[in-house]
Order: C-alpha cells, then structure tokens, then sequence
C-alpha cells in the first residue's frame, strides 16, 4: 500500500524547513517551485480539492490556501534577506576604483607623431640649454618679413606663398614702431596681417622681451599656399635663437651636430653648406650623415642609396648667424651688433618625422587615417 500523502501540516512545516535552509537566491528560486509550482504537492492537492467529499472541501481548501500564503510570505521575506546579503557581499568585493583607466584601455588613442618628435626635438634642445617659447600664428607682417630683412620684392612676400588676412582695413593692433631705428612700418591695411610663413618672426619677438643672452627654441604652426606630397598649407617648425657674446658659426655646428646625434644616431655627422637667408649672413643648408647607408650613398643591394639620392648627406634644417640688421630692431633691448651676435636655425618637424619613420607622403600626417596614426601609437 502507497504511503499516504502528506498531510497539510506536513506539507507547511516541510516548506518552511526548506525556506529557512535555502542559502542563496538561485537555492530559494528552487525552493520556490517545488513548494508553490505546478507539480508542488500543494498545488496538486489544491487542485484535486473537488474530488474530495463535500463536507470536507472548505475546511481543506481554507487551511490549503492558508499554508500556501504562509509559504509565499516566507519565500518572499527569506529572498529579499539572501538578496540584500548577495548585494553586501558583491559590494564589499567587487570595488570599482572609478581612477583606473577605461576598459578597454586601447582605445585610448596616441600622441600624433608631429607631437611625439616635437617634444622629442624639445628635449635636446632643452637638455642643451634652451628655453621652450610659442608665439602667434596670425602675424603681422612686421615680424614675419620686416624686421627679418625681406627686402620688399621678395618672393615670400608675394600672395603665391603667404595666407595674408583680409576682411579688416585695420589690423587688431598696430605692430610696434621700429625701436632700432630699422626701416618703418607703414600698416598696408589688410595685407598688414597674415598666418606666418615661418617660425622666424619670433626671433624678434623673442629679442623684445627678453635682454641678451638669450637661447630659445620655438615650435608652432606655420602656413604657406602649397600643396603636395612634402607641402601641405599648414606644416610644423621648430626655430631656434642663441644670442650672446663671441657666439660662433662653430657653436651653430656643435648645437646642431649634438641635436643630429640624439635624434638619428650617435654616428651622425652635419655639414654646412653656404646659402641665402635674408635674415642670417651668412647663412647655411644643414645636413646630416644619411643614416641609412651611413654616409657612402650607396645601399646594401650596392645600387644608389634612394634616401640621400646617392649622396650620403640628407638637408634637415635651414640657419646662419643672426644678420645684424634684424638686431637694430632691437637695440633698444641690449642686441648691440658689435657686442653680442648669435646663430638661428629653423626645421621642420614633418621632414624630421618623415625621414626618421620612413613616411613617403607629407599628406598622411593630418588626413587622420588611425591605420596611419595607431603605427605610431605609444
Ligand atoms: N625661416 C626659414 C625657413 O622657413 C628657416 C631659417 C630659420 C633659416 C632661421 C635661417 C635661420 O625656411
């Protein structure tokens, strides 16, 4: 003979035997089927209350319902006490330190290479002495040519090369009136201002606000109207200005040997060739021993070198001893032409990034193709 079912009081004193003894969320959701599912041995008995004589259906219906209540309380009280528990628990250990850096932290991006190699160019020149300033991108003509000696037919001058800004009759503000008693500047209305051509204007800038000796490099933007595979309208230099007593072309060459040998390699050489600045005299190409073939032109296949064309030397910068005319603009300042002299150079920071990491095309540096930037990612 079957064992006989269980009574209702067996059913409830089991439920809440389970309830207590469950020990989790999941533990409970178990607990909660088989005392209140379908197949609950409470839910068949409700069901099967109609088979049973009628004298008898409402007192077992009442105290069916009563324990089923008694139970649906007891699960919802002793889940929400598991959950809170749950919850403290996960608290106490899953801390989230909100100053760690995102998930997933590559996404973060890189500096640009122009940034990179600018402050790495930074870096030498401050290693050596020099002092990092910036200046204007939109020029007055004053700085720009004027007082960089550019006499008035020079090309650079002329619309084909420079941004000049239009749309004012009168610039912002008046450029200062020579102190040096160089030539004066009559405003031309709007061709008075424009974006600058160079990093050179602030050589005078440099000069005005600060007495001799000085020694500075300035990085920044520079604009001309050009375009193609090594010219884009806006390009990267760094300039560089040492003024003081008994400076000579051969300080020129040791400030830019060592500048050389930290950027391309200890085994690197620099060669001055004569050239022409309006503003330096005299004035020099620099090149460096080609680091590539290391100085014989010839590649390891025994053909010509393709960097340095064969030659063994590649041009990095332009410079030369600060003309003394562009200090009469400032001889006010303590820029006597026959106390103290000095040497400028001006590089660009594309050419020395392009040469440094193999870039074939200027243009890739500001068309923001992350395959191009994420190369060069650190
Ligand atoms: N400003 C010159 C250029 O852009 C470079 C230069 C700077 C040359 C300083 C001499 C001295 O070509």
């Amino acid at each position: 003979m079957p064992d006989a079912p269980p009574s209702l009081a067996e059913l409830a004193e089991e439920g809440r035997g389970a309830i207590a003894a469950a020990g989790s969320t999941a533990e409970i959701e178990d607990v909660r089927v088989r005392l209140l599912g379908r197949k609950a041995p409470l839910t068949v008995l409700k069901r099967s209350i109609g088979d049973l004589p009628p004298e008898e259906r409402g007192r077992v219906g009442r105290e069916a319902n009563q324990a089923g209540a008694e139970l649906a309380a007891l699960l919802a009280e002793r889940t929400a006490a598991l959950e809170a528990e749950e919850l403290d628990r996960r608290l106490a250990t899953d801390r989230v330190d909100v100053t760690l850096p995102g998930d997933p932290p590559s996404s973060l991006g890189s500096l640009h290479l122009i940034t990179q190699t600018r402050r790495e160019i930074e870096d030498v020149f401050v290693g050596l002495g020099f002092r990092v300033l910036e200046g204007p991108e939109i020029e007055f003509d004053f700085y720009n040519f004027t007082a960089l000696n550019h006499p008035p037919g020079h090309p650079a001058r002329m619309l084909q090369d420079t941004f000049y800004l239009s749309g004012g009759d009168t610039p912002p503000d008046s450029p200062p009136a020579s102190p040096g008693g160089g030539p004066p500047e009559t405003p031309q209305a709007s061709t008075d201002v424009l974006l600058r051509t160079h990093t050179s204007p602030m050589q005078v800038r440099a000069m005005e606000a600060q007495e001799p000796p000085i020694y500075v490099i300035v990085p920044g933007k520079t604009y001309r109207r050009d375009s193609d595979a090594t010219h884009t309208p806006m390009f990267h230099q760094v300039e560089g200005l040492a003024i003081d007593e008994d400076i000579t072309l051969a300080d020129l060459q040791g400030v830019l040997l060592a500048f050389a040998r930290s950027i391309f390699g200890p085994e690197r050489e620099v060669r001055l060739r004569p050239h022409y600045f309006p503003f330096t005299e005299p004035s020099v190409e620099v090149d460096i021993s080609c680091f590539r073939c290391g100085g014989t032109g010839v590649a390891p296949d025994g053909g010509r070198d393709g960097l340095c064309k064969g030659s063994g030397w590649i041009e990095i910068l332009g410079a030369g001893m600060v003309d003394p005319n562009v200090l009469g603009f400032v001889a006010d300042r303590g820029y006597d032409p026959d106390r103290v002299q000095g040497f400028a150079f001006g590089m660009g920071i594309e050419r020395i990034a392009m040469l440094r990491h193999g870039v074939p095309d200027l243009r890739l540096f500001f068309e923001n193709d992350v395959r191009f930037l994420a190369q060069f990612g650190r």
